[in-house]
């Protein structure tokens, strides 16, 4: 029997990348998984057809969690179908890199908008939920890059250091209700989000990483799962996956 038998989850951009891992793993072990996907239809798909062949229950949910409207009434669906939500992850994110001094607005407001804006509409919207059930694991996935310095990122590392300060509050906040609020961050992880990265780059950021390679999606998954079903007395924490590029 699974770790997670039993449980209700949703995973935000689970259609490609860490968030595909992490549903795939909560789902394992034996969750119940929404698959929450923007526009890739068709590779969340195959995260449902991989669920099914598991034996696994998956519901496909499109929505932005951009738009508050689209990540409350995605909530929405899951609780109606399930009758619960056990464990959000907040996992969907983007990057619009460029230098502070060509760094545009819509830069800026596309990428607060979705990773951090994007965060707080759905666990506000999964709050009351939890708050009922007396029971919620709330994961959000960060970045390395949210702690340290990254060139061409001042709008993604806003967002994802506003992720681990928002973590911190929430989780102060929802502890009475045993609700466990925590981060992860990992650091360069192998997804089409890295692939962008110019391999010159790419080679260079692999020379000053200690363990000398870049960061599976299953690796950040485990972590996730861990949390999720072994984590009752963590909380308002961050775990770092980054082969120690940042410690
Ligand atoms: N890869 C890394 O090196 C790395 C390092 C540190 C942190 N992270 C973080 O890990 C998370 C996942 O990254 P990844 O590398 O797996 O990215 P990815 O491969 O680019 O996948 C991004 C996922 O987010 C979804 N998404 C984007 N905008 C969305 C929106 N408005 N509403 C709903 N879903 C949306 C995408 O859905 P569609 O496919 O439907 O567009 C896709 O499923 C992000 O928060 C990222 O910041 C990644």
């Amino acid at each position: 029997m699974g770790r997670l038998e039993g449980k209700c989850a949703l995973v935000t951009g689970a259609s490609r990348g860490i968030g595909r891992a992490i549903a795939l793993e909560l789902a394992r072990e034996g969750a119940k998984v929404g698959v929450n996907y923007q526009s890739s239809e068709a590779k969340a798909r195959d995260v449902a057809d991989e669920i099914a062949k598991m034996g696994g229950s998956c519901l496909l949910v499109r929505a932005s969690i951009a738009d508050a409207q689209e990540a409350r009434a995605m909530i929405q669906k899951v609780v109606e179908e399930w009758g619960r939500l056990d464990i959000l992850v907040n996992n969907a994110g983007i990057t619009r890199d460029r230098s502070l001094r060509k760094m545009g607005e819509e830069d800026w407001v596309n990428v607060v908008s979705t990773n951090l804006n994007g965060l707080f509409f759905c666990t506000s919207a999964a709050m009351p939920i939890m708050i009922n059930q007396n029971f919620g694991r709330i994961i959000n996935i960060s970045s390395m890059n949210g702690q340290t310095a990254a060139f061409g990122q001042a709008n993604y590392s806003a967002s994802k250091g506003g992720i681990i300060a928002f973590t911190k509050t929430a989780a102060l906040e929802l502890a009475r209700f045993n609700i466990t609020v925590n981060a992860v961050c990992p650091g360069f992880t192998m997804t089409d989000m890295f692939a962008e990265v110019p391999e010159e780059v790419q080679n260079q950021i692999k020379s000053r990483i200690p363990l000398r390679r870049f960061g599976m999606p299953e690796e950040m998954a485990k972590a996730v799962t861990f949390l999720a079903a072994d984590g009752d007395y963590i909380t308002g924490t961050q775990i770092n996956i980054n082969g120690g590029a940042y410690m």
